[in-house]
């Protein structure tokens, strides 16, 4: 099947900023759709959640608005971006910040939310204006908008998971919470509560403007739509694209203008994603599904590329430390076990010799699974990921010491305060 490869819905008005009037002329008027139509709506058009597990947007619709008949519901749309090297989410709020309003309005209608709350990471000044002006665009235009306040997350990658967004918004710390009870059962102050990522919402919001059979038209049956992904590392136009889900990693690497030098493998789905050869990236289907059968994940979009040249294993080993240090430190595996494997991978990636596979494979299993979220587990998929693809130079480095990708400057980024 032919699949087009960018397809501009979310970005189609092309300009920097749309204003209202732009964004209704490109669009049309928000839907009047009842709670009803929505639900039937966005389950029958496949869309799932572009925050990194792809879970069907539809289903969670569904079961907040269930639990919420008698209490009421809260919407939380998720713009933290905790992923360091993902910029979809600020290039939306940025330029099409009226797509993402229009969705937080319709989903609450659709769980019969009377309060939404726009979560976004602090220190983010541009972004803060740009929203403040595009709400008072719809405030002046008579929009009958749920009501929805903005609130500044610490900076910190597991402050954006959600039920840390609840804690936080509950009076607590941005620290992910003990489950049960989830979110969609029990969140902000008690009352079920529906948490999307912003792109999600804004993809809810054209579906529920354009119907199911339309959204379908992008994509392929299995990964319906299309998707907002940042590409960046060694390619010669690294940016945020919009493709219909289901192109090829080749087709993926084309759109953002190629490779700049011979590629070694790709990181898809961002530091809770996986490395792949990119002879395998290469062949496989840009989409959850496709990804997840090539052994990565599709996260929230993010693609990096790496040269050959570049040593993929002191590229993990900082990332790891990264994560580890990340971490809440509540539970046994963050606490003990991250640090431990960082510290492995980062012996077999410096210093070489060969206890560091062995460390590895030993602890990953005390590791995965065992933290009050999921923060461990995409660490250490993470560092799996890069012992396989990158089996030859842990070989290498174990027998002969590190390798010469050690001096080149990193390609993986970290938030400068690290
Ligand atoms: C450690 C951690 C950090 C996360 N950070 C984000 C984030 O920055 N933005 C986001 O949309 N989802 C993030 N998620 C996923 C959210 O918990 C939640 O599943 C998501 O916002 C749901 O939206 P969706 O169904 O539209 O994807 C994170 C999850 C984990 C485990
Ligand atoms: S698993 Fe780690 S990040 Fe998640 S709550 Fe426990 S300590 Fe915090």
């Amino acid at each position: 099947m032919s699949v087009t490869i960018v397809t501009q819905r979310l970005t189609a008005t092309g300009v920097d900023y749309a204003d209202l009037a732009t964004h209704v002329r490109c669009h049309g008027p928000l839907p009047t759709a009842d709670a009803a139509q929505i639900i039937d709506t966005v389950e029958s058009s496949g869309l799932t959640g572009r925050g990194g597990a792809a879970f069907p947007t539809g289903r969670k619709l569904r079961t907040v608005a269930g639990n919420a008949r008698r209490s009421g519901a809260v919407v939380i749309a998720n713009g933290c971006e905790g992923e360091p090297a993902s910029a979809k989410d600020r290039s939306l709020l940025l330029k099409a910040p009226h797509a993402v309003l229009d969705g937080i309005t319709l989903a609450a209608r659709a769980v019969r939310a009377e309060r939404a709350y726009l979560c976004i990471h602090e220190d983010q000044s541009e972004l803060r204006n740009t929203l403040r002006r595009a709400f008072s665009e719809r405030v002046a235009a008579g929009t009958p908008d749920v009501d929805t306040a903005v609130v500044e997350v610490p900076n910190r990658y597991v402050a954006s998971e959600e039920s840390s967004l609840v804690h936080l918004l509950n009076g607590g710390p941005a620290l992910p919470l003990y489950t049960p009870p989830r979110p969609f059962e029990r969140g902000v102050r008690g009352r079920p509560t529906l948490v999307d990522n912003v792109e999600t919402l804004g993809q809810l919001a054209l579906v529920v403007r354009h119907g199911a059979a339309w959204f379908r038209t992008a994509g392929t049956p299995d990964a319906p739509g299309t998707a907002l992904v940042t590409v960046a590392g060694a390619v010669a136009a690294p940016g945020v694209y919009e493709i219909g889900l289901g192109v090829s990693g080749a087709d993926l690497l084309a759109v953002a203008g190629g490779p700049t030098e011979h590629l070694g493998a790709v990181l898809a789905g961002g530091y809770f994603g996986a490395w792949l050869r990119a002879d395998r990236f290469a062949a496989a289907p840009i989409s959850p599904r496709g990804l997840h059968a090539a052994g990565a994940a599709m996260g929230a979009g993010v693609f990096l590329a790496l040269p050959a040249a570049s040593c993929g294993l002191a590229e993990t080993a900082r990332v790891a430390r990264y994560l580890a240090d990340q971490s809440a430190k509540q539970c046994g595996p963050c606490l003990n076990g991250l640090p431990a494997l960082a510290d492995a991978l980062a012996a077999l990636a410096v210093r070489g010799g060969g206890r560091g596979p062995g460390t590895i494979a030993a602890l990953s299993p005390y590791v995965v699974g065992r933290g009050a979220c999921h923060h461990p587990d995409g660490a250490v998929r993470l560092i799996g990921s890069a012992l396989t693809e990158f089996a030859d130079d842990v070989r290498s480095h174990s027998e002969r010491g590190p390798c010469q990708g050690l001096r080149r400057t990193p390609i993986l980024p970290l938030p400068a305060k690290v």
